[in-house]
């Protein structure tokens, strides 16, 4: 079965241990942490608070060469925190060589609460093709699931887009009318079918964008909507929570 869940609040434990999972928060944690591992971080970090970062960034420093946090609330960047949560600031020249500890008001969270998963991929339109084709080989034997971040409990249109673009690879990939797909799976396929071509305006229509848009943010859409443009696998590592290239 390929599902798209409505919201993080939703994934059971028993359901996780047997599937492959896609976590998305298009705008802007997974974009962030998949720009992060392109542009050469060793690894992305996920906490659900500030506190817990702040903590780990000061018992890391001893150990670790570099270690960068991240992260934001209310869109706009942590006070003392070293980056926001703006992909564009995760250039090669600061994050090469670093561990980033991040931690986002709803994305690091969706990732955690799907932790248990057997297989955890950050899904965002940037790596939406590399996504589908690491989902593929698996796709027979175990359920995939799409995990939208959403806002605060609520869906997010840029989330179901970036769902429907990995579903739409996976399809495109194999033209196998036997994939069963569930109903909000082709939901998400056909919404990203209908705004394919026109992304960036997209992703400007939703309240993840408009609240963006609002806080100054506006630039990090195009950033966001410009697809494959990072064609990495980001896989999700436990023990700590960690994100890795795949
Ligand atoms: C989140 O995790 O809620 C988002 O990434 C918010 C943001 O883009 O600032």
């Amino acid at each position: 079965m390929i599902d798209v869940i409505m919201s993080p609040s939703l994934l059971e434990a028993s359901l996780l241990e047997q599937a492959q999972v896609v976590v998305l928060d298009v705008l802007r944690a997974s974009s962030t942490m998949v720009t992060a591992l392109a542009n050469g971080a060793v690894e992305v970090r996920l906490f659900d608070s500030v506190e817990e970062v702040t903590a780990t960034r000061a018992a890391l420093r001893a150990t670790t060469p570099r270690v960068l946090a991240g992260g934001e609330r209310g869109c706009v960047p942590v006070p003392g925190f070293d980056l926001g949560n703006s992909p564009a600031q995760y250039r090669p020249e600061v994050v090469a060589g670093a561990t980033v500890l991040l931690s986002t008001t709803n994305g690091t969270r969706a990732a955690t609460a799907a932790a248990a998963a057997q297989h955890l991929y950050i899904g965002s339109l940037l790596n939406a093709q590399a996504t589908a084709e690491a989902l593929l080989p698996a796709i027979d034997d175990r359920h995939t699931l799409f995990v939208p971040a959403g806002t605060d409990g609520r869906a997010s249109l840029e989330d179901w887009l970036g769902a429907g673009a990995i579903l739409w690879y996976i399809f495109g990939g194999t033209y196998r009318g036997d994939l069963s797909f569930t109903d909000t799976a082709w939901m998400a396929y056909h919404a990203f079918a209908a705004v394919k071509d026109r992304l960036p305006a997209a992703l400007r229509l939703g309240s993840g964008g408009l609240n963006l848009i609002q806080a100054g943010f506006e630039e990090d859409i195009d950033w966001c909507a410009a697809i494959n443009s990072r064609p990495i696998v980001a896989e999700a590592r436990r023990d700590p929570l960690r994100v890795v290239r795949g």
